[in-house]
């Protein structure tokens, strides 16, 4: 259960009038303060946008001290997991709460085989779809049509239900986004395979073809497990909020995901990998590589430029995932035998970053964003699929975080108050 810790109560005094609201702490001494009398006591909402003081509710998922720079799923730290383990089960661990044991993943990887093709009706989605396309759009469509396709097992209170539900997500959106990149070349679409695990079938989906042998790296294939268990939850970020809200409308579970997917679309979220490469090749090609003009555009008010990849609405420190992503990005590129002189570009400008007062004063590091895309192009992705992949690897964060919301007893559906600024009352003449 979400369980906290009484501290008492906090005073808070309204036009003369103090009332006392419930203060509590949680299992890391995060404390809060209990506002739902608010309202009826004071007749005052808060305003907070953003929401950068508003926590929306009780979580037992994944833990993050922003200042410190820890993030855990479900206690576990994400190095831990990110050297010890795969990501399905680290997305099993996610949605059940535990580490699965050795029958408890040969089921769920059953499952997530047995769940591993599309629809051949969804196939030709991609027909429809201009060559052009981003696969964020496709991959929206095809989440949500889940819902067309296979409208049973909607009683989420069934065990089994979601065990479907979940599994059918992780693998179709990983087969469709496989294939949304076949599309986008004009290539044959290349099936899953029922002797791959998880990461090398999607690499054997994308980068197999009729006339080559491809054999899946095991290079490759590690650091994609890695990536993915880096990107698998973040607690109640833009996307997993999104997840939630419309969720909380009763809407199903496809449905949700479908708009997560949209929000992490957005260059401020998710779409910041992408962003970040797209700005290290316009440094090379409009600056000759000199970060000094990119930096003072990112510290000018008069510009809308922000520098992608850096700076963060938690972490206050580096962010420990962007920590492991370095050292993962020199790693695999050395083991693949790779030069890209944007990496060195990439640690340049975060040296540039790290002493400068503009971006320490402001506690802006970079984020799991800033070095995922160089080792995703360097395992030949492209960049317009970046944003797919952290996609795919946060499925099972908002499964969880959807899954949590759903039983909590405190749940209702989202709507948040405003304050009124337009014109008073007048009659149309
Ligand atoms: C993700 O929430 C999550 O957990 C998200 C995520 C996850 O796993 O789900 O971690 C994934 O989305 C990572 C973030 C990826 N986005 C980017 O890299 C885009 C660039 N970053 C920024 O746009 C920004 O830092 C945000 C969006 C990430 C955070 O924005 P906030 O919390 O609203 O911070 P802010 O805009 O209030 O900035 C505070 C100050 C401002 O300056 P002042 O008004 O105080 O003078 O810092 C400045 C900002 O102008 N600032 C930046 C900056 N980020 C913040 N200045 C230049 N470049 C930047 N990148």
């Amino acid at each position: 259960m979400l369980e906290t810790n009484n501290l008492g109560v906090a005073e808070l005094k309204v036009e003369g009038k103090t009332i006392e609201l419930p203060l509590f702490e949680g299992s890391e001494g995060e404390k809060a303060i209990d506002i739902r009398a608010l309202r009826k006591e004071t007749g005052c909402v808060t305003y907070d946008p953003g929401f950068v003081n508003t926590g929306c509710c009780k979580s037992e998922i994944t833990y993050i001290d922003g200042e410190k720079g820890i993030l855990r799923y479900r206690g576990y730290d994400i190095n831990d997991l990110a050297e010890k383990c795969e990501f399905v089960d680290v997305a099993y661990l996610l949605i059940h709460g535990v580490l699965p044991s050795k029958t408890q993943h040969e089921e769920f990887s059953t499952l997530l085989n047995t769940h591993s093709l599309l629809h051949e009706d969804m196939r030709h989605f991609f027909n429809s779809f201009p060559d052009h396309a981003h696969p964020m759009a496709t991959l929206s469509a095809m989440a949500v049509s889940l819902s067309s396709f296979y409208p049973e097992l909607e009683d989420t209170s069934k065990q089994e239900n979601i065990d479907y539900k979940v599994t059918r997500l992780l693998s179709k959106m990983r087969t469709a986004a496989a294939f949304s990149y076949k599309k986008s070349i004009g290539h044959p679409i290349v099936q899953p395979r029922h002797d791959l695990k998880y990461c090398e079938n999607f690499l054997n989906m994308m980068f197999s073809t009729p006339v080559n042998n491809y054999q899946v790296d095991p290079v490759v294939s590690k650091a994609l497990n890695k990536l993915l268990i880096l990107h698998a939850d973040h607690e109640q970020n833009c996307s997993a909020s999104v997840v939630k809200m419309v969720g909380s409308s009763d809407a199903n579970l496809y449905a949700s995901i479908s708009a997560g997917i949209c929000a992490l679309w957005g260059p401020l979220h998710g779409g910041a990998n992408q962003h970040v490469i797209e700005m290290l090749e316009k440094i090379i090609v409009e600056d000759g590589g000199n970060v000094k003009k990119v930096i003072e555009r990112a510290k000018d008010k008069n510009d809308s430029f922000r520098l992608m990849g850096v700076g963060h609405r938690v972490y206050k420190s580096y962010d420990p995932r962007a920590k492991v992503a370095k050292q993962m990005c020199k790693d695999v590129l050395a083991q693949l035998g790779v030069s890209d002189p944007l990496v060195d570009l990439a640690q340049e400008l975060e040296a540039a970053v790290l002493a400068d007062d503009y971006f320490q004063s402001r506690n802006l590091y970079p984020n799991i964003d800033f070095y995922t895309g160089l080792t995703y192009r360097a395992m030949g992705i492209p960049t317009d699929m970046f944003t797919v992949m952290f996609a795919i690897g946060r499925i099972p964060g908002w499964i969880s975080q959807w899954l949590e919301m759903k039983e909590d007893p405190h749940g209702r559906i989202g709507r948040p108050r405003q304050i009124y600024t337009g014109p008073t009352k007048r009659a149309v003449s």
